[in-house]
């Protein structure tokens, strides 16, 4: 199978949604990170997703939706504070979990009792939902374990040969993934943090953060999302995560540096194996996954970032690169 990337237009997303409808899988631009996209009540369709990425079968996908109205048929309950969310961040990077309708297979649950949903704010991506006339799941339309893809590119280094085709709708605004929350005791609780912050919840409801955001769920430990359990985001090269600044970072790379290796620090000035990652949490968002790949792409062994700020996205940057790090963390004795 030879995959096509074709620009996103109205003649192409007809192209797509065909596709969709006859139980293919297509890579789709959001605003977060591209998605492997295909009918979420298609449960062959759902099943050639896991292969295409080699996903475990008991992690959950997201089902994303073109319209509010599309939401009650999918679910058994809306709570009030979801309404109000999707009112006030849907089109958006927020995903809300919720118990599922019989109608969503249990392939696309993960075999869960609940569905995560998300209305994406990407017009490519809503125009695809509305053509295809179904309710699409998508996971991050990269192979499972690597970095998540931010251009079309990016997807079809990983999924050229396994899908027809690519819609191209640009480098992603956000640049990583949605804030999935559930709702416990009244309240909201953030499983992964995303484009959505924890900030800008808290306006709506009391906000707690899951404990495995930031830590290593241990061996065996039940976690409340499937995905926190999984190697994540990793390049081939070793990233590791350097807890000093300024002076003290760029001493710390050049003093550890072996092989062929890169530092990532935010706002740094370019040379030798320095690489700006951005100076505020939504740059460093939006180039990470994009700066992990290229590190790979160059043969890099070593990858070291500067520890980022966890305020705001911060926190979303931090989680990914604790996973992509395999939660190592290293300063000055
Ligand atoms: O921004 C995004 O959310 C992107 C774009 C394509 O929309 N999608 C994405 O999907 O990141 P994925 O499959 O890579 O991550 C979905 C995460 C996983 O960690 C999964 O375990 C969790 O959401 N999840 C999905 N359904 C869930 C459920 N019912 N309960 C708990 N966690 C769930
Ligand atoms: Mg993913």
């Amino acid at each position: 199978m030879n995959t096509q990337i074709l620009p996103y237009n109205s003649e192409n997303i007809a192209k797509a949604a065909d596709i969709i409808k006859k139980g293919g899988l297509v890579g789709m631009p959001t605003e977060t990170v591209y998605g492997l996209a295909a009918n979420a009540l298609d449960e062959n369709a759902v099943r050639s997703i896991f292969e295409a990425k080699g996903r475990p079968q008991d992690n959950p996908l997201i089902v994303h939706i073109s319209d509010i109205e599309m939401l009650p048929t999918l679910v058994r309950e809306i709570p009030q504070t979801a309404k109000d969310l999707a009112e006030n961040f849907w089109g958006g990077p927020l995903t809300m979990i919720f118990p599922k309708a019989d109608i969503i297979p249990s392939v696309t649950s993960g075999g869960l009792d609940t569905v995560a949903v998300r209305m994406p704010q990407s017009e490519a991506a809503r125009a695809l939902i509305e053509a295809a006339g179904v309710p699409i799941a998508a996971p991050s339309a990269n192979l499972s374990g690597s970095p998540s893809p931010t251009t079309a590119q990016h997807v079809y280094d990983d999924m050229n040969g396994r899908i027809p085709m690519i819609i191209d709708g640009g480098e992603c605004s956000c640049g990583v993934e949605s804030t999935v929350i559930c709702f416990r005791n009244g309240g909201i609780h953030v499983l992964r943090p995303g484009g959505v912050t924890a900030e800008m919840l808290s306006q709506y409801a009391d906000v707690t953060i899951d404990k495995a955001v930031c830590a290593k769920p241990a061996e065996n430990e039940k976690v409340l999302s499937p995905g926190m359990k999984y190697k994540h985001y990793s390049p081939k090269a070793n990233v590791i995560i350097v807890d000093e600044h300024g002076k003290h970072f760029a001493d710390f790379c050049l003093e550890h540096s072996v092989g062929n290796t890169l530092a990532l620090g935010a706002g740094v000035d370019e040379s030798g194996i320095f690489v700006d990652y951005g100076k505020t949490p939504e740059l460093q968002a939006q180039r990470l996954f994009s700066l992990l790949r290229k590190a790979d792409d160059s043969g890099v062994d070593t990858v070291f970032v500067e520890m980022p700020s966890k305020d705001g996205v911060g926190l979303a940057v931090y989680n990914r690169l604790l996973r992509a790090a395999g939660f190592e963390v290293v300063k000055y004795d």
